[in-house]
């Protein structure tokens, strides 16, 4: 792999497990999280927003995978989001810099559009499918924070770094299995961990998932992309778990018709996610493998 040496915080969380599983027979991969990680390789124990752990870690990489954050509105208050995921972004970031660090890929969400949190006040999409050129709309501290994630990603790739930010739509660990069964049998009733699941069942208003290999495996596309700059890809099941078509559930949702900018898309596969998968199809080389739907047949 065209990078030796790769740091992946929050390697210890759900997804990085994954990550760093991935990575791990390619690269020499450290960890840094608050928590001690599983399985081989080397460990850092250190906060995001501390400089100086975040700095130590970053000495001598080639590349950073940033996943470390507060991964959901309900797992944190505002201000410990907003400090966790921002200042703790811009930490990697400034780390990474000072320590020559060539590439930082970046963990956001989906949430960045503004359309996954229903309690929340959401602002429905403009068009379908969403793409890179749709505005910003979150309306949520979480969402709200990956927004300023990805821009401070944005102001270091304008001094010279390259940056790549994926943005997954909700994770379907094995650990959620019951949670979407659960959803998916009484969606009325369904309220958040019903099952036991480490969070509720997430995915916005269409149902979303991506499976926790595919995630991971975007991740190592990521470093192997060619000469970026700053660039960024929804990663997402081709499907999703809704049980309406997405065009059909968007309209009941939203009690109105938006507009359709490429009918192709829901035509060929009526359950396509919102997001438009074509960058990552074409220039990540990424396209989904798995999905769960027989979880909520
Ligand atoms: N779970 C999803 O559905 C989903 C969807 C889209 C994006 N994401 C993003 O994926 C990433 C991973 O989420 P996850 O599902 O694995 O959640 P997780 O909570 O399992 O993992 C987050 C990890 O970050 C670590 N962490 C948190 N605060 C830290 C700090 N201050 N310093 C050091 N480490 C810290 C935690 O210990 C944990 O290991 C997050 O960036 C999240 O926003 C998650």
């Amino acid at each position: 792999m065209e990078f030796e040496k790769v740091l992946v915080t929050g390697g210890a969380g759900l997804l990085g497990r994954y990550v760093v599983g991935e990575l791990q027979d390619r690269c020499t991969v450290t960890g840094l999280d608050r928590t001690a990680g599983v399985g081989g390789g080397r460990w850092l124990l250190g906060d995001i927003t501390d400089i100086g752990a975040v700095s130590a870690a970053a000495e001598d990489q080639h590349a950073v995978i940033h996943i470390a954050a507060v991964p959901n509105i309900w797992s944190a208050d505002p201000e410990t989001i907003m400090r966790v995921n921002v200042l703790g972004t811009w930490n990697v970031f400034q780390a990474a810099e000072a320590m020559g660090v060539r590439r930082v890929v970046l963990c956001s969400s989906d949430s960045v559009v503004g359309f996954t949190v229903r309690e929340g006040k959401m602002v429905p999409p403009l068009y379908a499918p969403v793409d890179l050129e749709h505005p910003l709309q979150a309306t949520d501290p979480y969402a709200l924070s990956k927004v300023l994630g990805e821009e401070i990603g944005r102001s270091f790739a304008a001094r010279g770094m390259e940056v790549v930010v994926l943005r997954p739509v909700f994770v379907a660990y094995p650990e959620m299995a019951d949670e979407l069964r659960v959803r998916a049998e009484d969606p009325v009733r369904y309220r958040g961990s019903m099952a036991g699941g480490p969070s509720a069942a997430g995915g916005g208003p269409l149902w979303h998932h991506v499976d926790p290999r595919d995630a991971a495996r975007a991740f190592r596309l990521a470093l192997a992309l060619r000469q970026p700059t700053f660039e960024r890809f929804f990663i997402s099941a081709e499907v999703t778990l809704a049980p309406e078509p997405t065009l059909e559930r968007l309209e009941r949702v939203l009690g109105r018709e938006i507009e359709i900018r490429r009918p192709e898309v829901f035509r060929e596969n009526p359950f396509a996610p919102l997001y438009d998968l074509a960058p990552a199809r074409e220039r990540l080389g990424f396209m989904a493998e798995h999905e769960q739907r027989h979880l909520v047949a």
